[in-house]
């Protein structure tokens, strides 16, 4: 009986050249770690699954995350679970449970992980997908927006991406939102019969979804619509200038999109997302935003709040697609070649002998012929070849053989795994 992957998830594997080669999240992961490290921000892990309260009451009950897409279950002690659809709000649950508000310093974490979420599988989107997340908590100023969105650009710039746009909108406080809920509705009221199904379902349940719609019927209508922008109080407006002032003087390019307002529902003031055209559909790279409520909503201190996740499948397939260098996977630098049965045993134990010695070194156990050691070696992309017969062994002089070259270098039995590591060293400095 043979089993096949669920629909929706994917495996992640050695080798190919296509997005979901582990060698490429490798890279990928440790780029990410470096960029948060120059940032300050430090890594926490959490848990794959949460009490299902804390999603419906951080992210929403009535968003389409929390209200459709959850991995819902319940334990064998009758508790509701849910494995987690995204990581701010389990990042804030560990801040608060850890009194980590207490703890000297600035408080900047970031996360990689898989995420969950039941949505229709399509090119992009996914059942389990991964996270990188960033949240910096404790501080409301626009240059910690700022910091954030720098980050991003960062990380998106060293690992050679293209085509980016920055997309941000402000969704101001709960009282500007309240206002201009109520303008939006008294619109919409008007146009209900010309909007989308979806969007006349959302109308009640969460109106400010209605302004993504990407139906050309709600955009028809969104057209004459009241904007965000024009309802927000002072504070916020102020917040939001201060933003676009410093995202100017640090040259990162941006597009105010007035009906950016995110998915879930914690946000508040700065909301931002990256898009790439090659993306198609599913083109947001990166969405995150402010939600200075979400500490004291989970039983924490008042405490001001952003962050962002970018999703590293579609940031992979993105690179995979505009052609970007990653470097070589690792590759064996010593292949050990034993000529017969007489010195397969000696060869085993150099190779255990390289291998303590940090040699990154590589046999065939099954014992193969010379032409078919030979190709895997060539394969596996070796640097050298050490071919071990009698000879040799008598002798105690080792020929080193230089794959790409066919250079040969005599080394003295005694000599060999120390001159093994110094061309090894030396290789890697180059
Ligand atoms: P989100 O916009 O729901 O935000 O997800 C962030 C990113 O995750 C998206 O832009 C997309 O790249 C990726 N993503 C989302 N769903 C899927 C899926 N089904 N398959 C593949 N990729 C997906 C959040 O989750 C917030 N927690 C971000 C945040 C952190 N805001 C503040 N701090």
């Amino acid at each position: 009986m043979q089993y096949n992957i669920p629909k929706g998830v994917f495996d992640v594997l050695p080798g190919g050249e296509d997005w979901n080669r582990s060698e490429y999240w490798q890279y990928v992961e440790s780029i990410m770690r470096d960029v948060a490290h120059i940032y300050g921000f430090h890594e926490i892990r959490t848990p794959i699954f949460e009490k299902t309260e804390l999603f419906v009451r951080a992210v929403g009950e009535v968003t389409d995350v929390v209200s459709k897409e959850m991995y819902t279950f319940m334990d064998k002690g009758d508790r509701s679970m849910s494995l987690r659809p995204e990581g701010t709000a389990p990042v804030i649950r560990s801040f608060v449970e850890n009194n980590l508000s207490n703890v000297p310093g600035l408080h900047k974490y970031y996360y990689i992980g898989p995420m969950f979420r039941y949505e229709r599988p399509q090119s992009g989107r996914y059942r389990q997908f991964h996270h990188f997340g960033a949240e910096a908590i404790g501080n409301g100023s626009p240059e910690q927006d700022v910091e954030i969105i720098d980050m991003l650009w960062q990380l998106y710039h060293r690992l050679g991406l293209k085509n980016l746009t920055v997309m941000i909108n402000s969704v101001g406080d709960e009282e500007s939102r309240k206002r201009y809920k109520e303008a939006l509705s008294e619109y919409l009221k008007q146009h209900f019969e010309a909007l989308s199904p979806e969007s006349q379902h959302r109308f009640s349940k969460n109106i400010l979804r209605i302004l993504d719609s990407k139906d050309p019927k709600d955009q028809k209508v969104l057209s004459g619509a009241p904007q965000l922008l024009d309802y927000l109080n002072e504070e916020c407006k102020d917040h939001f200038n201060k933003v676009l002032e410093l995202l100017k003087s640090l040259k990162l390019p941006f597009v105010v999109n007035h009906k950016l307002v995110r998915g879930l529902d914690y946000y508040n003031k700065t909301v931002f997302e990256i898009t790439i055209e090659e993306l198609g559909a599913q083109n947001a790279i990166v969405g995150g935003g402010r939600y200075d409520g979400l500490v004291s909503a989970l039983g924490g201190k008042n405490l001001p709040s952003i962050g962002f996740a970018t999703g590293i499948e579609r940031l992979l397939q993105t690179l995979c697609k505009q052609n970007v260098f990653f470097p070589p996977a690792p590759h064996p630098f010593v292949f050990i070649i034993p000529v017969d049965q007489l010195t397969y045993q000696y060869c085993f134990d150099l190779l255990v002998r390289l291998r303590h010695a940090g040699v990154h070194a590589e046999m065939d156990l099954s014992v193969r012929k010379m032409t078919q050691n030979l190709q895997m070696a060539n394969h596996l992309g070796a640097e050298y070849a050490l071919i071990l017969g009698e000879n040799e062994l008598n002798s105690k002089k080792f020929n080193l053989k230089r794959l790409a070259t066919r250079e040969t270098l005599e080394i003295p039995e005694d000599a060999l795994v120390e001159q093994l590591l110094h061309l090894a060293q030396n290789a890697r400095k180059n």
